[in-house]
Formats: C-alpha cells, sequence, structure tokens
C-alpha cells in the first residue's frame, strides 16, 4: 500500500507542478535543486511525455541532472548556452521584498549562476518558507577547500556563528566528513540566533573574504513565486 503524503510534501508536489504548466514547446530550461524541484522535475517529464512540448534543460545539480536524463529530458551544456527562457528552483527562505535565503541542498552556486541568466526565476516553496526576516533557515556559504579553516574563522569574526556543514552519516562516509559541493567546495552554515537583520550588509561582507565562492542570498533574482499549501492549493505571487 502507498504511504500517505506529508503535508508539507502535497504543498511542495502542487508548487512543483503548477510551475511545469508554465513550461512551453522549445524553451531552454534551468531545473533547480531540492524536494520541491524534484516535484517540478517530475511534473516536467510527465507534460514532456504526455504533450507535444520539446524543451531541453540545464541543471543545477548532479542529482536533478540524473532525474531528468532518466526522464528523457535533454541537457545542455551551461557553456553552451547564455540565456535561460525560466529557471525553477525552490527555497529555503523568501521575506517580503523576495530576498531568499537558498542552498540548503547545496546547490547554491550552480543556482545562483542559473538564477542569474534567467529571464525569469520562478520560486517554488511550500507556506513556511515565507518569512517576515531572513536569518530562521542558516545561511549556507560555499568555500574553497584550501585554507577552509582560516575562511571559517574570518567569517566568524565578523560575528558569524557558522561551521561546516558534514555528510550526513550512514551513506558510506566516516563519521563527520565534510559535505562537498558538486563544484568540490565546503559549506559552511552559518546560524543567526536573532535573525539576520542586514542580509545585503552581512553579504557584502561574506563575499569580501578571499575563500568565499558564494553566498545563499538571493536578491533581485525570483520573479513570480508560487506557494504551495498543505491543502494542496497553491497561490501566486506575481
Ligand atoms: C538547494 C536549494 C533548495 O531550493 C532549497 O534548499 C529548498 O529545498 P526544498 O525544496 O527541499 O525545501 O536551495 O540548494
Amino acid at each position: 500500500m502507498n504511504q500517505p503524503i506529508p503535508p508539507k510534501d502535497i504543498a511542495k508536489r502542487a508548487a512543483g507542478h503548477a510551475a511545469a504548466k508554465l513550461i512551453h514547446d522549445g524553451m531552454l530550461v534551468g531545473l533547480g535543486t531540492g524536494s520541491t524541484a524534484f516535484y517540478f522535475i517530475e511534473a516536467l517529464i510527465e507534460r514532456c511525455a504526455s504533450s507535444n512540448i520539446k524543451i531541453s534543460a540545464v541543471a543545477t545539480s548532479e542529482r536533478s541532472a540524473a532525474q531528468a536524463k532518466a526522464g528523457g529530458i535533454p541537457l545542455y551544456d551551461i557553456n553552451k548556452v547564455t540565456t535561460l527562457d525560466i529557471t525553477v528552483d525552490g527555497a529555503d527562505e523568501i521575506d517580503h521584498q523576495k530576498r531568499m535565503i537558498k542552498g540548503g541542498g547545496g546547490a547554491l552556486l550552480r543556482e545562483k549562476i542559473l538564477a542569474s541568466i534567467s529571464r525569469e526565476m520562478v520560486v517554488i516553496i511550500d507556506k513556511e518558507k515565507l518569512v517576515d526576516q531572513l536569518g530562521i533557515f542558516p545561511l549556507p556559504v560555499e568555500v574553497v577547500p584550501f585554507a577552509h579553516q582560516l575562511t571559517l574563522s574570518r567569517i566568524n569574526k565578523l560575528g558569524c556563528h557558522g561551521s561546516f556543514r558534514r555528510k550526513k552519516n550512514g551513506d558510506n562516509t566516516t563519521l563527520n566528513e565534510l559535505y562537498v559541493t558538486d563544484n568540490g567546495n565546503y559549506i559552511v552554515d552559518i546560524a543567526f540566533p536573532q535573525g539576520c537583520h542586514s542580509p545585503e550588509q552581512t553579504n557584502n561582507a561574506l563575499k569580501s573574504i578571499p575563500g568565499v565562492v558564494e553566498t545563499g542570498f538571493f536578491f533581485h533574482l525570483a520573479g513570480r513565486v508560487i506557494v504551495g499549501y498543505p491543502d494542496g492549493h497553491i497561490k501566486i505571487i506575481p
């Protein structure tokens, strides 16, 4: 017997499936990463298989690329494109100004590159991701392995509470091994015990540290936001 889907997943699926309806024939699509993006890619595969729509895509992670490839979606090398028609991706938090924290799934760098060359970034979230203030979700920051301890101490000297993300135990990893991104880098997750009061300033300070590749703050990138609810309905924030 099939397990019932948890309410949060119903919301994520509703948002992901609604986004698939925005994809039209001939589009070059950026595929996000994460559990909500998974539902989008699932619905996109189904939409392409059941209609005459032909699209191609670029993925923000090896995971999403594998899912799309298995579903028959042709994938492009990012170096062969200059613009994407649309990118559909999840978020960890989004505020009233559509500023976001992303990178919970570790794909923030590729996600930001694709979002930055997309005519529109459509954000798909469950309603829990809408926040008044960013920073309850720890901010992911991608750092190069060289001098990573030094980079962490410089991050923390800014008054941040950062620590390296670790691999989940159990999947053939040594206990406490550091998580490695698809780009071969590490992630520092920064906790803000009181929330983040000045995201732009924090972002600038972090990016001024040599060794920091990218932060999970996404500003001025979100277009339409599709919010899914546990009863399966959606709302679109234009
Ligand atoms: C991955 C991301 C995801 O979009 C974000 O973590 C949301 O994930 P989910 O849809 O699983 O809640 O930024 O790097």
